[in-house]
């Protein structure tokens, strides 16, 4: 770890509290001339820290830019901060987490990105990723699951999600079928699951779960094309002290548990509870055709179960559905 790490790591440890530039130069190893270059560079990235004579070095409260040391407090495991990497803007998480997947990056690693220039989406579709007011992470996951697991891996991290995020803000996020978040009618949340598999065995190889989360982006900054369907969790008030890392930190504590979660499929209750799917008419969109239906259960597989109106039951395991208002 850098040195200005090891001194964002101190502070972190200590927010809104002052750290003197001694203590920190003896806890890090180098001299108080390094300290202070290192609290500068961080100040540029936007860190704010104070500097007052006599008192030293103080990270205040309100900072909120995303880091693997901002997030590090807030894991069940501390270690797994050691493979959180952040960047100020990336392409899309996913690419970079595939293509590090690929070189043989460990499961558990993380990475995480201000901003998004091409945020990929489900279905081809891209996801709006303006900076500094979202959290947009991508996991990778090495589990010992079968590629027809695929939709449980993506209904239990909606419900990971769902979770983190109520614990976090105490707000409580519905899922539409299959990983979509809605709070108030507004998706907050998208989570797109990509997977290599080894075609021989049908083992998954690896799993890269991409997590979108709308946190503090302001109606007027979504799109016109988004505007009526996109909100986020502080849409109209600030955040008051919810922190995005300590929201990313939570995600993650749920995320690398989902291999016991799909094992005893315990998260399925919770989904169906959280659905707001559940009995309502829809509309299934199929390549070639759209057809009315009912949605009418979540089999143990994660497939959404329809009734169309013919009385013809079918079994969805990938696909898109929409709510029919009439
Ligand atoms: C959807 O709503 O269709 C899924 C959106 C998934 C967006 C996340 S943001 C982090 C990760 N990187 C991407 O490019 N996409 C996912």
């Amino acid at each position: 770890m850098t040195s200005k790490m090891r001194i964002l790591q101190e502070l972190e440890k200590k927010r809104g509290e002052n750290v003197s530039g001694e203590e920190l130069a003896g806890m890090v190893g180098i001299s108080r001339a390094g300290i202070w270059k290192a609290v500068n560079e961080l100040k540029k990235e936007g860190y704010h820290i104070t500097a007052v004579t006599n008192k030293g070095y103080c990270l205040c409260s309100d900072n909120d830019i995303l880091s693997s040391e901002g997030i590090r407090p807030h894991l069940f495991d501390r270690t797994a901060a050691d493979h959180i990497m952040t960047y100020k803007t990336l392409e899309s998480t996913n690419k970079t987490a595939k293509e590090l997947a690929a070189q043989g990056a460990q499961s558990g690693t993380v990475i995480l990105s201000e901003h998004q220039s091409s945020g990929r989406g489900r279905m081809g579709r891209g996801f709006f990723s303006p900076a500094n007011s979202g959290i947009y992470m991508s996991v990778i996951l090495r589990l010992g699951v079968k590629a027809s697991d695929a939709v449980l891996i993506t209904t239990a991290a909606s419900v990971a999600v769902a979770k983190a995020i109520e614990e976090v803000t105490g707000i409580y996020a519905e899922i539409k079928w299959v990983n979509d978040l809605y709070v108030e009618g507004k998706k907050i949340c998208g989570i797109l699951t990509e997977a290599v598999t080894d075609f021989e065995s049908g083992n998954i190889e690896f799993i890269v779960l991409g997590i979108g989360i709308n946190f503090a982006t302001k109606s007027a900054e979504f799109p016109t094309e988004i505007l009526d369907k996109a909100g986020s969790l502080y849409y109209e008030d600030p955040p008051n002290g919810v922190s995005r890392n300590r929201l990313a930190a939570h995600v993650i504590n749920h995320v690398l548990r989902l291999e016991d979660d799909i094992t005893s499929k315990s998260f399925l209750e919770e989904y169906k509870k959280r659905s707001f799917v559940l009995g309502k008419p829809i509309k299934v969109i199929k390549p070639n055709e759209t057809r009315l239906a009912k949605a009418v259960d979540v089999d143990s597989n994660g497939g959404l179960v329809v009734e169309y109106e013919n009385g013809e039951i079918d079994t969805l395991s990938s696909g898109e559905i929409s709510i029919r208002t009439q």
